[in-house]
């Protein structure tokens, strides 16, 4: 939540908005709220030769809570031992003489010595380069007497990094799109590396990221999830790659909605605290470009697949027909399973409440996840194939070990299954997805062009 989008003053000193700032982004620190507050105002930059860094975050990401044409929502973690610190950090166009600083909010990292800091810099151009660093709030002046509403001032201490806004078309826009990640750490660096070598903007996640089952003895596998990801995820001017994430069962105790009962964030401790999209809903949806939206759903983990997601999901497709967009569906477990039963529940469910809205609606592509396998099934519209369907690519293997697949040839909604790791590198060209099922050691084994 942004409380200053009027403030955007452009002064070279901090002010009055820099307190309220830092004192509505403290007040927003009780976790029980799950509201933040952000400010921001100007401090002086320095040059960037003299940008050392004091600070080392334990982890820091990129993802998007608003548009991504126009916003860029940083995400890192610190632990205690480093004390208390504002979620506060600096950001300007390269080489600009000030930082803009925003002050976020925090939530605690469950279970964890860690904190997790959330701040979204709003006001951006699109398709532009930005540098930030992370920083500490002091008060200046000798003494309290000395100290005015003025006496805040923004010292970055955390390295130089950078983050690239969306452009306004997805037309040539190329992004990564997998689930079912951190089992093999060897292959999903592996994976991550090649991803980063084919240029992605971005990564949209299926589910089942770091297998930690909301458990407090698998705390470690998410530290060692975001230390890879961001040792590997890196473009090539030097920022870390954004990652928007849906759920699987492995963010929920590895269970579905029925096996567990109804209890979203009782029964997902880490997945809506470490991300700030989708959040405490835990599905979402976000307009990434003008032309591009993505629906990120929970495929009956924290909730059914049905019920209040069914209604949001209508509204959301009714708020953007007609519109032209190309909608994108991103879930965990398979309509079109290529390891598991073709009867089984939920994927019964998806096909019988979701698939008809997606076909209303225009969609072209589905991503799925789960299986731990490769598939890509033929165009699908009304249960058969179909010229005007959908096609459905996936069944998550970017780092988990592959499982045996149906055969293909006697299955008649595969047109591939293969027991192999991939993630999907998709582009749109002259309107036609260019959809490459890519493995770690970077070769490109399937593709398919959808008009
Ligand atoms: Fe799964």
């Amino acid at each position: 939540m942004t409380l200053f989008p009027a403030s955007r003053t452009r002064r070279s000193g901090p002010g009055l908005a820099a307190l309220m700032a830092l004192v509505l982004g403290l007040a927003a620190c009780d976790p029980a709220s799950g509201e933040g507050a952000s400010g921001e105002n100007r401090a002086e930059a320095e040059a960037p030769s003299s940008a050392t860094s004091d600070f080392e975050p334990a982890a820091l990401y990129l993802t998007w809570t608003d548009d991504p044409t126009t916003t860029m929502t940083v995400q890192w973690q610190h632990r205690w031992e480093d004390g208390y610190r504002d979620p506060a950090l600096g950001w300007r166009e390269p080489g600009a003489s000030e930082w803009t600083w925003v002050v976020g909010h925090w939530d605690p990292f469950p279970f964890s010595d860690r904190i997790i800091n959330t701040v979204t810099v709003e006001g951006l151009e699109p398709d532009a380069r930005y540098e930030f660093r992370l920083g500490r709030l002091e008060q200046e002046g000798p003494s309290p007497e000395d100290r005015s509403t003025d006496g805040f001032r923004f010292v970055p201490d955390g390295p130089l990094s950078c983050f690239r806004t969306l452009p306004r078309s997805a037309e040539g826009l190329r992004y990564a799109v997998g689930g079912d990640l951190y089992g093999d750490p060897e292959v999903y660096r592996a994976m991550n590396r090649t991803l980063a070598s084919e240029g992605v903007r971005f990564a949209l996640i299926g589910g089942d990221l770091a297998y930690a089952n909301g458990r407090p003895d698998r705390i470690e596998k998410w530290y060692d999830f975001f230390r890879i990801w961001e040792e590997e995820m890196v473009t090539e001017e030097g920022c870390p790659i954004p990652i928007v994430v849906g759920m699987g069962n492995h963010e929920a105790h590895g269970d579905t909605y029925e096996d567990r009962g109804r209890g979203t964030v009782n029964r997902s401790p880490y997945f809506p605290r470490l991300f700030a999209f989708p959040g405490p809903d835990m599905y979402g949806l976000l307009d990434l470009t003008d032309d591009l939206t993505v629906l990120m759903l929970d495929s009956h983990h924290a909730e059914p697949v049905h019920g209040a997601q069914l209604e949001w999901l209508d509204a959301q497709l009714e708020l953007r027909a007609n519109s032209g967009r190309e909608i994108i569906p991103v879930y965990h477990v398979p309509a079109y399973p290529s390891v598991r039963d073709f009867e089984g529940d939920i994927s019964t469910r998806i096909r019988e409440h979701w698939l008809p809205r997606f076909e209303a609606a225009g969609v072209r592509v589905a991503f799925e996840n789960h299986d731990h396998a490769y598939k890509r099934t033929p165009p699908i519209r009304g249960g058969e194939v179909h010229d005007d369907g959908i096609v459905f690519i996936g069944d998550g293997a970017w780092g988990v070990g592959v499982r045996d697949v149906h055969d293909a040839s006697a299955t008649w909604y595969l047109e591939r299954a293969e027991s192999l790791h991939h993630a999907l590198v998709v582009e749109s060209v002259g309107g036609v997805l260019e959809v490459r099922a890519v493995g770690p050691d970077g070769q490109t084994f399937d593709e398919v062009r959808i008009p």
